[in-house]
């Protein structure tokens, strides 16, 4: 029996994340228990934190968590519940493939899996106040880059993919950007012989995921550039409603869509749960159920294979019409 924390948070969070677990349910019966655990608005509401202790150590109890979103807020006191849950479960890798599961027009198909390094870069927060304005250090370790570039490695041969490309800044951020493409060099040389190495700077990098998106295969970059090139890449899929994540550590680990709270679209049933359903296939292959996880992933694809489509994608499948007819394909 596998303990799954889950974290519905603020927005459509909560929507999608239900379908995933219903989903889950269906696909490992009697695998799972399930807790839940608050974070994000309604976490402040009821303890007074964004992130409380006790879903920490909730999260801390689990063999993984499965996480909706949460809304953010402008005020300076407050601090990012996924950035702390990021650094206290040394939560090193983002991992966040995306596919095209239906054919749109005038979109090229993609299948790729973006990389993250997920601890430091423009995510340090460290920003220092002077007359002038501001200024915000960014940090590139030569442990965090080591450690995602591996990580990187590692998933390529595990999953049988045939290229990792870099994705940096290096002409203008020699110093930094520059010492994460030359580790990436040494360890391409030295670990990842039969893999395909390649280079993109991140602003032409945008450009080929939407106009060439076949050209990538595994892409490993650093913290900021992920974050934006996995919505772009979500987009050339269908939308953000298509790109699932998991943020993986030593010991734990977080699944969730990479998409946020989508407050304009919550409480009206809408929102297309496939990346977060998709994440929790992520979970499930994660905490060694992976049968359970082709299931999920096989009956996501048959979905839109036999033709449906999703609001968000001008369709007329709701959140829990998608979710009614993953669960049928599983049971067949
Ligand atoms: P967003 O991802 O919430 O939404 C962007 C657009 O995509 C919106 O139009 C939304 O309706 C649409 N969209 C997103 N998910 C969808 C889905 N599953 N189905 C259909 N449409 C979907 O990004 P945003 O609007 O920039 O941010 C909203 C809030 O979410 C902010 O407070 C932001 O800080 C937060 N956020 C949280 C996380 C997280 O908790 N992991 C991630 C990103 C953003
Ligand atoms: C994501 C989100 C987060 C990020 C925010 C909520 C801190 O956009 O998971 O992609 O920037 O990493
Ligand atoms: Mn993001």
């Amino acid at each position: 029996m596998k303990r799954i924390c889950v974290l519905p948070g603020d927005g459509i969070g909560p929507e999608v994340v239900d379908c995933a677990a219903r989903v889950l349910k269906e696909a490992a019966p009697g695998d799972l228990e399930f807790i839940y655990a608050d974070i994000g608005q309604s976490a402040f509401e009821k303890h007074g934190r964004y992130l409380p202790e006790e879903t920490l150590a909730q999260m801390r109890a689990s063999d993984s968590c499965l996480f909706g979103a949460v809304t953010s807020e402008d005020s300076p006191r407050y601090e990012s519940p996924v950035l702390r849950f990021r650094k206290e479960l040394d939560l090193y890798a983002n991992v966040r493939p995306v596919k095209t599961l239906v054919q749109l027009p005038q979109r090229q198909p993609i299948d790729v899996v973006i990389i993250r390094e997920n601890s430091e870069g423009m995510y340090t927060q460290d920003e220092v106040f002077d007359d002038k304005g501001v200024t915000t250090m960014r940090k590139v370790t030569k442990g965090a880059s080591e450690r995602i570039v591996s990580y990187a490695i590692e998933y390529a041969l595990r999953t049988g993919r045939k290229g990792i490309t870099c994705v940096h800044k290096a002409n203008v951020l020699k110093a930094s950007d520059g010492l994460f493409l030359a580790i990436f060099r040494e360890k391409m040389k030295d670990k990842g012989k039969g893999l395909n190495a390649s280079e993109q700077l991140v602003d032409s990098a945008a450009m080929k995921l939407v106009a060439e998106p076949m050209v990538f295969d595994v892409i490993v970059t650093l913290n900021l550039y992920g974050d934006i090139l996995s919505d772009v890449a979500a987009a050339v899929a269908g939308g953000l409603g298509f790109a699932p994540s998991g943020n993986i550590g030593p010991k734990y680990s977080v699944f969730e869509p990479a998409h946020g709270s989508a407050p304009d679209i919550a409480g009206k049933g809408i929102a297309n749960p496939t990346a977060a359903v998709l994440a929790g296939a992520m979970l499930l292959r994660h905490i060694g159920l992976e049968r359970a996880a082709s299931a999920v992933e096989t009956a996501v694809a048959g979905f839109y294979s036999s033709g449906h489509l999703t609001n968000d994608l001008g369709g007329r499948h709701g959140s829990k019409s998608f979710t009614d007819h993953v669960l049928k394909n599983i049971t067949g």
